[in-house]
């Protein structure tokens, strides 16, 4: 039981990290950068900023996603992944899957190098498309947070 409570525990303060640091980058940072930087700045400067995040959201990331499926195995819960009244089960992993892929591959290996290369050339495009997916994967990402405690504590929609 106390594994089971640890589990969560962790569970909670690594989504309070990641998501929280999320929603500030996204309605914060981006939004203070736009208005401080000319357009040929703001992605270099980004880029600068949430460097230091990136750690952070990958340790997180890590943390939640351990966590997570520890807490699955704990309660052999695997049989809700054929549920619909759990589809916040489901988006629990796809953000956690998009997150990962995002930061351990994609930011690192493609994306930065190309925002980079593209940020010379349409500076507003490549700012206006970072600014889109922040508040894309905010959104997904609260609203799963909000069907995993409604359900969780057995408010269950379908
Ligand atoms: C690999 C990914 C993940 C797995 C396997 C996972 C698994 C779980 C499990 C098994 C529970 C307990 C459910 C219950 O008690 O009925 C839980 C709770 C929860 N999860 Fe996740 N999760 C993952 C990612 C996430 C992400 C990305 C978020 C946030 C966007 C999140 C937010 C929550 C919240 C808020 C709770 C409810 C805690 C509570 O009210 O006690 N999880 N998760």
């Amino acid at each position: 039981m106390m594994e089971f409570g640890l589990a969560r525990v962790l569970h909670v303060l690594g989504v309070v990290l990641w998501i929280g640091g999320v929603a500030m980058v996204t309605t914060v940072i981006l939004p203070a950068v736009r208005r401080v930087a000319t357009p040929e700045e703001r992605v270099q400067l980004f880029e600068r900023i949430e460097h230091r995040f990136a750690w952070q959201a990958r340790v997180t990331t890590l943390v939640t996603g351990l966590s997570g499926f520890y807490l699955v195995h704990l309660m052999n819960a695997w049989e809700r992944f054929h549920q619909l009244a759990y589809w916040w089960m489901h988006t629990m992993v796809l953000v956690w899957v998009l997150f990962t892929v995002m930061l351990f591959v994609l930011e690192p290996l493609v994306l930065r190098r190309l925002f980079m290369r593209t940020a010379v050339r349409q500076p507003e495009r490549v700012f206006t498309l970072m600014q889109r997916m922040h508040w894309v994967l905010l959104t997904l990402s609260l609203l799963t947070a909000a069907g995993a405690v409604a359900g969780s504590h057995g408010w269950l929609w379908l």
